[in-house]
């Protein structure tokens, strides 16, 4: 059967760049964009939102790339979901590993702000995906199903769909070893499976994001897998014309 969902790839710039260098990034962008066919979305850092999300073309997203699980008050150094919707986000990444690793952040505070950014009214892109020592310890389907679960039970299937999931090995993350398009596959097929134990109708209609070191040489292969609908793209995102090409290979 034809898959019916339009493919999503979303810039995750991290911590790069600058005012300067995001807008010129949108200024190359914008006409690059009407040749797509993809939802396209761009994950900056939350102090430069404002003024991406004020230039930003039509077709082009702005999404944060965190958001606290808090309602605004005394939370030093946090930027609520209301706050990122107020200067035009309308993604944010939640649970990246990056935030998972450094920050302590666990499947309870994920699911938390899953949940914060829905009833904002924000999409999140939910962050899965296994350490290379759980991988090795055949244990990438229990870790996966263990985070997408803390989701899944705080927010429900048809929330997580207006959003995204991306799976994210964190061996293939910034390491330029990105998974085979074989070995995503597998990993996202029993994804959707798992959605679809519960919901089979937003499992098919959630979009399964691939994230670790695509590239241009590497992204229409995975793209093409039955189950990947788009990509998270880490340090490619940085230089349009690669982000550009990643978007082509997704249809
Ligand atoms: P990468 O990062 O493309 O640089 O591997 C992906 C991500 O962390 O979202």
């Amino acid at each position: 059967m034809m898959n019916r969902r339009t493919s999503l790839v979303a810039a995750n710039w991290k911590m790069n760049g600058s005012r300067a260098s995001g807008l010129a990034w949108l200024e190359a962008f914008a006409p690059r964009r009407a040749a797509l066919t993809c939802e396209v979305v761009v994950c900056a850092p939350s102090v430069y939102l404002a003024a991406l999300s004020a230039a930003a073309a039509k077709g082009i997203d702005i999404g944060a790339q965190d958001v606290s699980e808090r309602e605004p008050g005394a939370f030093t150094g946090d930027v609520a979901a209301t706050m990122l919707v107020e200067v035009g986000c309308h993604w944010v990444i939640v649970g990246h590993s990056e935030r998972r690793q450094l920050h302590g952040e666990g499947d309870a505070v994920v699911a938390a702000k899953a949940e914060a950014a829905l009833k904002a009214g924000l999409r999140p892109i939910v962050c899965v995906g296994e350490t290379l020592a759980e991988r090795e310890a055949g244990q990438t389907q229990a870790v996966v199903a263990r985070q997408l679960d803390a989701v899944l039970d705080r927010v429900g299937a048809a929330a997580l769909a207006r959003g995204a999931l991306a799976y994210e090995p964190v061996w293939a993350i910034g390491t330029g070893r990105t998974a085979t398009p074989a070995q995503a596959q597998e990993v996202h097929s029993e994804l959707r499976a798992r959605v679809a134990a519960r919901d089979s109708g937003t499992a098919a209609a959630l979009r399964l994001l691939y994230g670790g070191s695509v590239k241009p040489a590497n992204a229409a292969e995975l793209f093409a897998q039955a189950d990947i609908d788009g990509g998270l793209i880490g340090g490619a995102s940085l230089v349009v014309d690669d982000f550009a090409s990643i978007c082509a290979a997704a249809r």
